[in-house]
Protein backbone atom coordinates (compact mmCIF):
# COMPACT_ATOMS: atom_id res chain seq x y z
CA UNK A 1 0.00 0.00 0.00
CA UNK A 2 1.48 3.36 -0.98
CA UNK A 3 2.62 6.10 1.88
CA UNK A 4 -0.33 7.93 1.12
CA UNK A 5 -3.02 6.35 -0.89
CA UNK A 6 -4.62 9.42 -1.95
CA UNK A 7 -1.95 11.17 -3.11
CA UNK A 8 -0.45 15.12 -2.53
CA UNK A 9 -1.10 18.16 -4.61
CA UNK A 10 2.50 19.11 -4.44
CA UNK A 11 3.96 16.06 -6.01
CA UNK A 12 0.95 14.38 -7.95
CA UNK A 13 0.96 16.50 -11.31
CA UNK A 14 -2.57 15.06 -12.72
CA UNK A 15 -4.44 15.54 -9.15
CA UNK A 16 -3.26 19.08 -9.31
CA UNK A 17 -3.84 19.67 -12.69
CA UNK A 18 -7.42 18.39 -11.98
CA UNK A 19 -7.80 20.18 -9.13
CA UNK A 20 -6.36 23.59 -9.77
CA UNK A 21 -9.28 24.83 -11.73
CA UNK A 22 -11.77 24.60 -8.93
CA UNK A 23 -9.56 26.69 -6.89
CA UNK A 24 -10.93 30.39 -6.20
CA UNK A 25 -7.76 31.53 -5.46
CA UNK A 26 -4.39 31.92 -6.82
CA UNK A 27 -0.77 32.86 -5.61
CA UNK A 28 -0.97 36.39 -4.74
CA UNK A 29 -4.64 36.34 -4.67
CA UNK A 30 -6.67 37.64 -1.09
CA UNK A 31 -10.68 36.83 -0.61
CA UNK A 32 -12.50 39.51 1.80
CA UNK A 33 -15.58 38.14 3.77
CA UNK A 34 -17.06 41.79 3.05
CA UNK A 35 -19.65 40.30 6.20
CA UNK A 36 -17.36 39.66 8.90
CA UNK A 37 -13.85 40.66 7.82
CA UNK A 38 -12.40 37.50 7.25
CA UNK A 39 -9.51 37.05 4.81
CA UNK A 40 -7.75 34.61 2.98
CA UNK A 41 -4.55 34.86 1.06
CA UNK A 42 -2.53 32.94 -0.73
CA UNK A 43 1.32 34.23 -0.35
CA UNK A 44 4.43 33.69 0.40
CA UNK A 45 4.38 33.58 3.92
CA UNK A 46 8.23 34.32 3.73
CA UNK A 47 7.87 37.76 2.25
CA UNK A 48 7.59 40.52 4.51
CA UNK A 49 6.01 42.54 1.45
CA UNK A 50 3.28 40.19 0.97
CA UNK A 51 2.20 39.99 4.45
CA UNK A 52 2.59 43.43 5.48
CA UNK A 53 0.62 44.42 1.77
CA UNK A 54 -2.06 41.45 4.15
CA UNK A 55 -2.28 43.05 7.15
CA UNK A 56 -2.06 46.35 6.35
CA UNK A 57 -1.80 48.36 9.48
CA UNK A 58 -3.69 45.60 11.60
CA UNK A 59 -2.24 43.65 14.31
CA UNK A 60 -3.41 40.07 15.57
CA UNK A 61 -3.52 38.83 18.68
CA UNK A 62 -3.88 34.85 17.97
CA UNK A 63 -0.96 33.53 15.60
CA UNK A 64 -0.96 29.77 14.61
CA UNK A 65 1.96 28.63 12.38
CA UNK A 66 2.51 24.83 10.61
CA UNK A 67 5.46 25.45 8.40
CA UNK A 68 7.16 22.76 6.48
CA UNK A 69 9.05 20.38 9.09
CA UNK A 70 12.03 19.64 7.80
CA UNK A 71 11.62 15.79 7.60
CA UNK A 72 10.67 14.03 4.65
CA UNK A 73 7.13 13.24 4.16
CA UNK A 74 6.05 10.53 2.54
CA UNK A 75 9.28 9.58 1.10
CA UNK A 76 8.90 13.55 -0.91
CA UNK A 77 11.01 16.40 -0.83
CA UNK A 78 8.83 19.17 -3.09
CA UNK A 79 9.25 22.83 -3.17
CA UNK A 80 6.22 22.63 -0.52
CA UNK A 81 7.14 20.21 2.02
CA UNK A 82 11.08 19.99 1.61
CA UNK A 83 13.82 18.63 3.34
CA UNK A 84 16.62 20.39 3.15
CA UNK A 85 20.31 21.49 5.40
CA UNK A 86 19.18 22.92 9.43
CA UNK A 87 21.50 25.95 8.12
CA UNK A 88 18.75 26.95 5.33
CA UNK A 89 16.17 25.60 7.51
CA UNK A 90 17.04 27.90 10.37
CA UNK A 91 17.52 30.92 7.69
CA UNK A 92 13.87 30.16 6.20
CA UNK A 93 12.33 29.79 9.54
CA UNK A 94 14.20 33.52 10.23
CA UNK A 95 11.98 34.80 7.51
CA UNK A 96 8.51 33.89 8.19
CA UNK A 97 9.24 34.49 12.06
CA UNK A 98 10.29 37.63 11.50
CA UNK A 99 7.03 38.10 9.40
CA UNK A 100 5.08 37.01 12.06
CA UNK A 101 6.42 38.89 14.72
CA UNK A 102 6.00 42.16 12.66
CA UNK A 103 1.80 41.66 12.68
CA UNK A 104 1.69 40.57 16.57
CA UNK A 105 0.03 42.72 19.39
CA UNK A 106 2.26 43.38 22.24
CA UNK A 107 0.40 40.89 23.95
CA UNK A 108 -0.37 38.07 21.49
CA UNK A 109 -0.28 34.63 21.38
CA UNK A 110 1.86 32.50 19.13
CA UNK A 111 1.77 28.71 18.51
CA UNK A 112 3.81 26.40 16.24
CA UNK A 113 3.90 23.02 14.91
CA UNK A 114 7.70 22.05 14.06
CA UNK A 115 9.61 19.02 13.31
CA UNK A 116 11.83 16.77 15.64
CA UNK A 117 13.54 14.29 14.03
CA UNK A 118 14.84 11.26 16.43
CA UNK A 119 17.29 10.11 14.04
CA UNK A 120 19.10 13.79 13.72
CA UNK A 121 19.56 14.61 17.64
CA UNK A 122 15.90 16.13 16.98
CA UNK A 123 16.57 18.72 15.10
CA UNK A 124 15.42 21.02 13.67
CA UNK A 125 13.57 22.20 16.91
CA UNK A 126 16.80 22.57 18.93
CA UNK A 127 18.39 25.08 16.13
CA UNK A 128 15.14 26.64 15.30
CA UNK A 129 14.61 27.50 19.31
CA UNK A 130 18.03 28.64 19.73
C1 LIG B 1 3.21 21.16 7.57
S1 LIG B 1 2.35 21.79 6.16
C2 LIG B 1 0.95 22.53 6.89
C3 LIG B 1 -0.30 21.96 6.38
C4 LIG B 1 -1.57 22.62 6.89
N1 LIG B 1 -1.60 22.75 8.32
C5 LIG B 1 -2.76 21.81 6.42
O1 LIG B 1 -3.43 21.21 7.24
O2 LIG B 1 -2.99 21.77 5.22
C6 LIG B 1 3.33 23.17 5.72
C7 LIG B 1 2.67 24.01 4.62
O3 LIG B 1 3.47 25.19 4.42
C8 LIG B 1 3.37 25.53 3.04
N2 LIG B 1 4.50 26.43 2.71
C9 LIG B 1 5.79 26.10 2.46
N3 LIG B 1 6.51 27.20 2.22
C10 LIG B 1 5.64 28.27 2.33
C11 LIG B 1 5.79 29.67 2.20
N4 LIG B 1 6.99 30.22 1.90
N5 LIG B 1 4.70 30.45 2.36
C12 LIG B 1 3.50 29.91 2.67
N6 LIG B 1 3.29 28.59 2.82
C13 LIG B 1 4.36 27.78 2.65
C14 LIG B 1 3.41 24.19 2.33
O4 LIG B 1 2.84 24.30 1.03
C15 LIG B 1 2.59 23.30 3.27
O5 LIG B 1 1.25 23.30 2.85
Amino acid sequence: MPVEPFGRLDDDIELRKRLLPLCRLRYGEVWEDMRCGHKVGVLDATKLSEVAAFFEDQKVSLAIQDPPYNVVVGNENTSSLFKCSLENYVMFSRKWVECVLSVLADDASLYLWLGADQKEHFQPLPDFCF
